[in-house]
């Protein structure tokens, strides 16, 4: 599942195409959002992986991870079984230092504002020292754009590749968070050495940010 340097280059070159059109599958000889952030993250992933928020069929796990990890979910999206849906993601169901990595991709926006510190807060539980967490997050105005051309999608196309709302946004979620607001609530949750890298194949409009439990 990995991208050849090929792939790359003819990614990066299709970035506004790619945009408007592929999602979740790839097509074309090209790769889908889904597909490119995942191989980013794959990236930064040191072992046994939860990704939190995993979304439809735990993709992430099963897909790219070779399903080293635990993907779970509060909503039980096609392809997830009751162990990956947890209802209250403030609380994670396993034990302390369990997991060499966390990731939230694409999704601590979807997190009420009140409840975003609580789930960092458990992702520092269930970690093993040295571990990293791994998150996701598109500039604004990208984020603003993206949920609006998903739903339009949908609307015309009668297609499902809105998750949210398939779900529904509930109060307190925000279509973004500020690379400020990242960095104070990791900070606050104890990570440290936190770096910030681009999706250069998305012409630098999403990164992921990588901070350590030391
Ligand atoms: C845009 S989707 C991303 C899904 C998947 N991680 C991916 O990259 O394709 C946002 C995900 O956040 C999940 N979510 C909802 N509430 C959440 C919360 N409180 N904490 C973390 N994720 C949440 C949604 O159910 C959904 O699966």
């Amino acid at each position: 599942m990995r991208r050849t340097i090929a792939r790359k280059i003819k990614d990066f070159v299709t970035f506004p195409l790619r945009a408007f059109t592929l999602f979740h599958e790839d097509r074309w000889g090209l790769s889908s959002l889904a597909s490119e952030r995942f191989d980013y993250v794959a990236a930064e992933v040191t072992g046994y992986c939860l990704d939190v928020g995993c979304g439809y069929g735990n993709r992430f796990v099963k897909e790219y991870l070779n399903g080293n990890g635990k993907g779970i979910d509060l909503f039980p999206y096609e392809g997830l079984t009751e162990e990956n849906v947890v209802p209250d993601l403030a609380h994670f169901p396993f034990a302390d230092e369990s997991f060499d990595s966390v990731t939230f991709i694409a999704n601590l926006n979807h997190a009420p504002e009140p409840q975003r510190d609580a789930e960092l807060a458990e992702a520092w539980r269930v970690l093993k020292p040295g571990g990293n967490i791994i998150l996701t997050m598109g500039l604004p105005i990208t984020e603003l754009i993206v949920h609006r051309v998903v739903w339009l999608y949908d609307r015309f196309f009668g297609t499902h590749v809105d998750m949210d709302s398939e779900r529904g946004m509930e109060e307190g979620e925000t279509y973004f968070l500020t690379e400020d607001e990242i960095r104070q609530r990791l900070a606050r949750a104890g990570f440290r050495r936190v770096t910030r890298k681009p999706f250069v194949t998305q012409w630098g409009m999403n990164r992921l940010y990588v901070g350590w439990k030391e």
